[in-house]
């Protein structure tokens, strides 16, 4: 498969942050019960900030550092499962802020696997010569959606927004995603209906969770989420790396979403590789859905630690349930 360059990254984190202890004022939690069970010890909170404009911010920085200009973006792939509108797209409102006036902009729904899913779609339009310099923007206000009244999962995410600008390059690349439907109660949040006088019949959910949760908060099964990522991530892993025709060994690093620091471990012993082969900044920003994936690349562009050659492989899964990997050559 052809492969991609980075051009630019560029990373929005809000300046608000909540500590552990934070948490522990409001719910019966500790420091030491979530640094041990997830690896998380603060997570940056938008305050006075929305969606589209962290992705904007971040869309800047990636656009600057590849030196291009926003007209000459060819496509805008936006990733975000907490947006500030249904309708228009996260992309769309990115791409007005930054100034573009003829492009075609898309939002992608992958939940936390979205920047895994945008760039298999972004190295396809580029393979096939339909774009040349693609920005993908994902941006996440998870505490939009977090229900403070639950330990298990409100402690767990934060906000923030990560940017990238891709072009077509030559060394190797290869994804895979996948997906599991079967696990579409796991997580969820619904969304409101308008009161129709035409809509007599109540409508019939997935299942009575579904039924009786509350609107726009946000349910999780964090234990069967656990399972599932701690096999579906080595599992994509495992396929990316086969795609692009090395072992799993042959993988300089690791860049895997960032839900739970067990979970990481997990599936990189499951992989065979230390722990040093993967990046992780879960204690700062605690899960940023899609955003946490460019994020983490945005940080090891800016520290040199994306060197021409090298072989990454980024891993995802999220809400679907979906998960997916991209392998491929730093040039
Ligand atoms: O981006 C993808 C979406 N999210 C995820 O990937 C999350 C995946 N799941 C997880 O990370 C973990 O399952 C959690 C962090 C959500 C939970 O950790 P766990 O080690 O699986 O704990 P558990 O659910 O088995 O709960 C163990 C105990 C329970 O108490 P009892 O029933 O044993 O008395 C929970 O009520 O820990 C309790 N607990 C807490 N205690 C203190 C749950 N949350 C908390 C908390 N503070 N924040």
């Amino acid at each position: 498969m052809a492969g991609i360059t980075i051009l630019g990254c560029g990373m929005y984190i809000p300046s608000d942050l909540a500590t552990n202890e934070d948490f522990a004022k409001f719910v019966d939690t500790s420091d030491e019960w979530i640094t041990t069970r997830t690896g998380i010890k603060t997570r940056h909170m938008a305050n006075g900030i929305l969606t589209y404009q962290m992705g904007t911010e971040a869309a800047k920085q990636a656009l600057r550092e590849a030196d291009v200009a926003a007209g000459e973006i060819d496509l805008v792939i936006g990733t975000t499962v907490t947006g500030d509108f249904l309708t228009p797209s996260m992309s769309c409102m990115v791409a007005g802020e930054l100034g573009m006036t003829e492009v075609p902009c898309m939002d992608l729904n992958a939940a936390c696997a979205g920047f895994v899913y945008a760039l298999d779609v972004a190295q396809k339009y580029l393979a096939s010569g339909d774009a040349k310099r693609i920005l993908i923007v994902s941006s996440e206000m998870v505490t939009r959606m977090v229900d403070y009244t639950d330990r298990s999962t409100c402690v767990l995410f934060g906000d923030g927004a990560g940017a990238m600008v891709v072009a077509k390059g030559e060394g190797g690349f290869a994804t895979y995603i996948s997906g599991d439907p079967s696990g579409a109660e796991k997580i969820f949040t619904k969304l409101s209906m308008s009161d129709s006088p035409f809509r007599t019949k109540t409508p019939q959910w997935k299942n009575p969770l579904m039924q009786d949760y509350p609107l726009g908060l946000m349910y999780m099964d964090g234990n069967d989420v656990y399972k599932f990522a701690v096999s579906a991530m080595p599992r994509a892993v495992e396929i990316a790396a086969k795609r692009l025709g090395v072992t799993v060994n042959q993988l300089d690093l690791i860049v895997p979403h960032q839900a739970n620091v067990r979970i990481v471990q997990t599936a990189m012993k499951k992989l065979g590789l230390p722990m040093e082969r993967c990046y992780c900044n879960i204690d700062e920003y605690g899960n940023t859905s899609s955003a946490c994936i460019p994020v983490c690349l945005n940080e090891l562009r800016q520290a040199g630690r994306l060197k021409p050659g090298m072989k990454i492989c980024l891993v995802g899964f999220g809400a679907g349930l979906v998960y997916g990997a991209a392998a491929f050559e730093i040039c």
